[in-house]
């Protein structure tokens, strides 16, 4: 626009019970792909950039108003204790604002696909036109409940008739009110003053100042909706469902224009809220909520869930759950990995199969790849962790936190018992708990030596098929002395003494 624009007012309407949701959550709070639905009138109001915002609050005022606190705090609450109609409902909040002029703009607060673009256009369409009154209107396939935009010989809007006060011929009208409306402050405060209550509802009806305004001729005007989409209201459950799946496909749309290769749109759930950078893929049954963020190139998906959770570019994701995570750069997690908040990967790190990380880092290039629980845990860079670990991080009263250094290589099913650290270079033997730290380079073992009774079976199980096993295999067994010392050697080794070099006595093999 080349001109300053007026004054604005925002009101949005908000008090009603909804009664049809049949909910304890008031109906404006219900969410709806990243916001409530009251938030999302709100963001297309945003652009407006209004001098005051004013949110008319009633059933559940007390929650309704703690939500704005948090998502609008420039906007003002304003109570309407008794709802006598959508009239009385803007009378209240030009009371609690009587400074206002210029331009008030009144939306339903359950019109959540309403486009800022379209609104932009109905204000700026009633602003250039210098008129009293605009009401957003749209062609619908079905208009049942709906208020009537009735027109005359000329086309020009005449009056708005609810459902309930309709003629016979006035119900065929497919033309229908939006609920969202630009008005002259000082014309439509006048006009609000002479509203009655004499409708089928009896109560007083905001849409009856475009038949006030018109018999005293002052303009009013239409402004068509490019897409009845944007207009359609939330009375249930049902409708709801119907605008989050409308919500998803553009969305999803929005993202496959931009880059993003989406493998079963119908399937995926993207808040408006998310950002995705180009040639991100996101495979089936995939919901991205909140805060978060798809890097470039990174795949996630099919049957993953993340909240609030940043994927830096090149990373995977397959299978999992995440909440308030970071994972980095060609990250990979999962299948089937369940990273709670302030779990973070550095580039290149592996988090796999049922595996939990909560408040922990795990450094460059370093794996966790199964069975495993990180709790409050630093692992430096280039460290692989074995199978079945536990980061023993809570002493029922406190947590601590266990560090493992750079290039460690810990043994399956070991414990960490926190507060603990393993050394840069270090190696810890398979089933260990270990409860005090391990210097650099060194091997831990924690862990009993084992004992074989020999021939305890027979003795004590006879008759069992366990017997009768060890009894053939005894056999075997002792032409195997014979001929086999080498692999015995390693037996005993395996069962008793230190382990010595490499991997294969930590358990390290069986875990990478
Ligand atoms: C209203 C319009 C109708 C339009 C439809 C679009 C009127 C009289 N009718 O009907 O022409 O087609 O919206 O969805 O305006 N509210 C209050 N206080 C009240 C009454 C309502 O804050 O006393 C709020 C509600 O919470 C809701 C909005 O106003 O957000 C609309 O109220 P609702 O009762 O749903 O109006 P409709 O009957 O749908
Ligand atoms: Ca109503």
């Amino acid at each position: 626009m080349s001109q300053q624009p007026p004054p604005r007012t925002v009101v949005v309407l908000a008090a009603g019970a909804g009664k049809r949701m049949k909910s304890g959550l008031p109906k404006v709070l219900h969410p709806l792909l990243g916001r409530t639905l009251v938030g999302h009138v709100l963001s297309a109001a945003a652009p407006l950039a209004a001098d005051r915002t004013v949110v008319v609050v009633g059933h559940g005022a007390d929650q309704v108003r703690a939500h704005l606190a948090e998502i609008a705090p420039q906007a003002t609450p304003v109570l309407q204790a008794e709802q006598l109609g959508t009239g009385h409902a803007v009378r209240v909040a030009l009371a609690a604002v009587p400074e206002s002029s210029g331009t008030v703009v009144v939306l339903n607060g359950d019109v959540p696909l309403l486009r800022p673009e379209t609104l932009g256009g109905l204000v700026e369409a009633h602003e250039r036109a210098g008129a009293a009154a605009t009401v957003l209107a749209a062609e619908v396939p079905d208009p049942t409940g709906l208020g009537r935009i009735v027109r005359d010989a000329d086309g020009q809007l005449q009056q708005i008739v609810e459902q309930r006060d309709t003629t016979p011929d006035q119900r065929e009208i497919r033309e229908i009110n939006a609920g969202i409306y630009a008005f002259d402050a000082a014309r439509l405060r006048d006009a609000l003053g002479k509203l009655s209550t004499e409708n089928a509802q009896g109560e007083e009806y905001l849409t009856d100042v475009f038949g006030l305004l018109r018999s005293a001729d002052e303009p009013v005007a239409v402004h068509v909706a490019p897409d009845h989409i944007e207009t359609l209201g939330c009375n249930d459950r049902v409708e709801l469902t119907g605008l989050r799946r409308l919500l998803r496909d553009r969305v999803n749309e929005a993202w496959m224009r931009s880059g993003v290769s989406l493998l079963d749109p119908a399937t995926t759930w993207i808040d408006v809220t998310v950002a995705l950078d180009r040639d991100a893929v996101v495979d089936q049954n995939t919901q991205l909520r909140g805060a978060t963020v798809i890097g470039a190139g990174a795949q996630v998906g099919p049957d993953v869930t993340l909240v609030d959770t940043l994927v830096g570019p090149g990373a995977t994701v397959v299978r999992s759950h995440a909440v308030g995570a970071e994972i980095g750069p060609a990250a990979s997690v999962g299948p089937y990995a369940y990273l709670r908040p302030a779990a973070r990967l550095a580039e290149k790190a592996k988090v796999g199969t049922f595996v939990e990380v909560k408040n922990s880092e795990v450094g460059v290039g370093s794996k966790v790849p199964h069975l495993t629980y990180v709790g409050d845990a630093t692992i430096g860079e280039q460290s692989n962790i074995g199978a079945a670990t536990v980061f023993v991080n809570y002493d029922g009263v406190r947590k601590h936190r266990t560090v493992i250094g750079d290039h460690a290589r810990t043994g399956a099913d070991n414990m960490f018992v926190a507060p603990v650290e393993v050394g840069d270079g270090a190696y810890t033997a398979a089933g260990s708990v270990i409860a005090e730290d391990v210097p650099a380079g060194a091997m831990a073992v924690a862990r009993s030596r084992q004992r074989n009774i020999e021939g305890w079976v027979l003795k004590r199980r006879a008759g069992t098929a366990a017997a009768a096993a060890a009894e053939r295999a005894g056999q075997a067994g002792v032409a195997g002395v014979s001929s086999g010392a080498t692999a015995s050697e390693g037996e005993a080794m395996h069962a008793g003494a230190e382990p010595v070099g490499g991997a294969h006595g930590t358990g390290d093999t069986a875990t990478d």
